[in-house]
């Protein structure tokens, strides 16, 4: 069970960071995690949590600082859970993440890549274009937060400003959490999802009453002040629907463009879509060269969703099939395809942790296959890779872990990690997003 001790502070000497982001010391012989501490650092920390096998602490003054510590560039940075290396410069960042896949790999016995591409970078504030944001009314202060959670708590900050979000909302925090504050079911919203395409803003108030007509109107109203479209969702994610004075209204779509491909891709607010819109244009760019296409491949893209690589690769080969397990995401797809009068690209919608057995495409061979799994990886369907024949085979990667298991399966059926790197998808968090290249026998 967790305990809030309050210990004496102690001076610690940081030994690593943690796949967390936070610092590792050890004290008596026990492991003390460290919030805001930093490899090679000398802190005094504060005890936050006493667990039976760890403590958990937080920096109160660094006494010799690392070379890699900087100024972080958020006021909350400390409390907020939102990021955790802000502290840290980006240059040490990347290298700390890129360390982090190298050793998930030696830990899966997966060789190291035979080559390691540069970070892959674009701008780290400003970025994110997706964010799911905590609202809460604190009776006691008659005051409504909204908010990311604090670290290791169920608290909201109370963010005035972040600047990691795209500043459309960032900028625009207080006078959303005033309009929240103004409503007659402020006890009852829960959150606020906000996602951005490059001219429309969308956010989705999730609501635990029903909205009442005058809350209605002001959430209508306000969203139309800033430009921006109002959702509801009174229940699960089926239920997201936008608001108009008359009723639930038309989906509207968002869209991002695709320069290099010529495409302007539309999506649903509540879609999966990439959180850096300029890393995803380069991290497309990237996939392709190191996929090497040429135009009379057959390509496969696995959890394709709304066909972010599908339809760019549809430009250069000669076939493309997206594969997907929701079947909203692939009708997407197929609208985005339709859009720009791709004929070369078929969708299906499938669960790929599943067996394959009756799929007509899954019988097929391919030239080359791009895959993009969530974080639990495509165990699964990595099984099958060899029947296909790829010659080289793309793995986009949220987590490492499971892309260094799945590289063992990959190695076992003959594919070889030639090419890897990480991606700065999200600058300031712990979060590690790599992209890896298997050659088949070389
Ligand atoms: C990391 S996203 C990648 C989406 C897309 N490649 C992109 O770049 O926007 C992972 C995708 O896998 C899909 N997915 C999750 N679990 C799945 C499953 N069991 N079978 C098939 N697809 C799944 C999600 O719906 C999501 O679209």
């Amino acid at each position: 069970m967790k305990k809030r001790v309050p210990l004496p502070e102690r001076t610690l000497t940081i030994e690593a960071l943690s796949h967390e982001g936070r610092g590792i010391a050890h004290e008596e012989g026990k492991v003390v995690f460290v919030d805001g501490a930093l490899p090679g650092e000398v802190v005094r920390a504060a005890w936050v949590r006493r667990q039976r096998r760890f403590d958990e602490a937080r920096v109160v003054e660094v006494l010799q600082a690392s070379p890699d510590r900087v100024e972080a560039p958020c006021a909350w940075a400390g409390v907020c859970g939102g990021c955790s290396l802000q502290h840290m410069s980006n240059e040490a960042q990347l290298r700390y993440k890129q360390e982090a896949l190298a050793e998930q790999l030696r830990h899966f016995g997966a060789s190291e890549p035979r080559q390691w591409l540069p970070a892959l970078r674009d701008t780290t504030l400003g970025y994110r274009r997706k964010a799911r944001l905590g609202v809460r009314y604190v009776l006691k202060k008659e005051r409504l937060l909204v908010g990311f959670r604090e670290k290791h708590s169920n608290f909201l900050v109370d963010m005035q400003d972040c600047p990691v979000l795209d500043q459309r909302l960032a900028s625009r925090l207080p006078q959303l959490r005033e309009m929240l504050e103004s409503l007659q079911i402020r006890q009852h919203m829960a959150q606020i999802e906000f996602a951005a395409g490059d001219e429309e803003v969308a956010l989705i108030f999730r609501h635990l009453l029903p909205l009442p007509d005058t809350d209605r109107q002001r959430l209508i109203e306000f969203c139309r002040e800033q430009g921006w479209v109002a959702y509801g969702q009174a229940e699960g994610p089926q239920s997201v629907c936008r608001l108009t004075e008359s009723g639930p209204g038309p989906d509207d779509r968002l869209h991002y463009a695709l320069p290099a491909a010529d495409l302007r891709m539309a999506f649903h607010p509540g879609d999966f879509t990439q959180v850096h819109a300029g890393i995803n244009r380069r991290m497309i760019a990237l996939a392709l060269d190191l996929l090497d296409i040429q135009p009379e491949h057959s390509v496969l893209d696995l959890f394709c969703g709304l066909g972010n690589f599908t339809l760019p690769l549809a430009r250069r080969a000669h076939e493309v099939i997206g594969v997907e397990g929701s079947v909203e995401m692939t009708e997407r797809a197929a609208e985005n395809a339709r859009a720009h009068g791709l004929r070369n690209v078929s969708f299906y919608a499938e669960d790929l942790q599943q067996e394959l057995h009756t799929s007509a495409w899954a019988g097929r061979h391919f030239d080359r296959i791009l895959i993009d799994p969530p974080r639990s990886g495509a165990e699964a369907v990595v099984r099958h890779m060899s029947s296909w024949g790829a010659e080289r085979i793309v793995y986009v990667s949220c987590n490492p872990a499971t892309l260094a298991r799945d590289a063992g399966l990959l190695a076992e059926q003959g594919y070889v990690l030639h090419t890897a790197g990480v991606m700065d998808m999200f600058p300031h968090t712990a979060h590690v997003e790599s992209i890896a290249v298997f050659v088949r026998g070389k």
